[in-house]
């Protein structure tokens, strides 16, 4: 059974979303001075590298590629927050945003008659990290 239309698009946003957010904190931890700080931003875009790894590969064992998407959920919550002023509140926005991230990917899996292998690839890795 071929991959629906909404669910292709499903998958490439949150594909597009993990590359955002790996972009972010990756030029973040490069412009930041060595420390603390920048040590646990270097491993969360890391992190987030490999959650678009995953989604690609999900997208692949699904027997597509992903939808080249211009926005993401950083878009949005930018629309609706703005910009962080400061590190404490990139941080702060980081943490509701990850909750909210696994907590959708939750609520993916809940789906009825969703697919085995994007079930699967919402709920492995996510939800086994730890820190950020
Ligand atoms: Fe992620």
């Amino acid at each position: 059974m071929p991959l629906r239309d909404d669910e292709h698009w499903v998958l490439s946003y949150y594909r597009t979303s993990e590359i955002n957010g790996s972009l972010f904190f990756g030029r973040l931890a490069r412009v930041l001075k060595p420390g603390p700080i920048q040590h646990d931003l270097t491993k969360h875009f890391a992190d987030e590298a490999q959650h678009v790894w995953y989604w690609t590969d999900c997208l692949d064992r699904l027997g597509t590629r992903p939808i080249r998407l211009s926005d993401a959920y950083q878009d949005q919550y930018l629309e609706a927050a703005g910009l962080p002023v400061n590190m404490m509140e990139i941080l702060a926005i980081t943490l509701t945003f990850e909750r909210r991230v696994i907590n959708q990917y939750a609520k993916h899996m809940a789906v009825p008659n969703l697919r085995p292998r994007s079930k699967r690839r919402s709920t492995s890795s996510w939800t086994t990290r730890s820190g950020l």
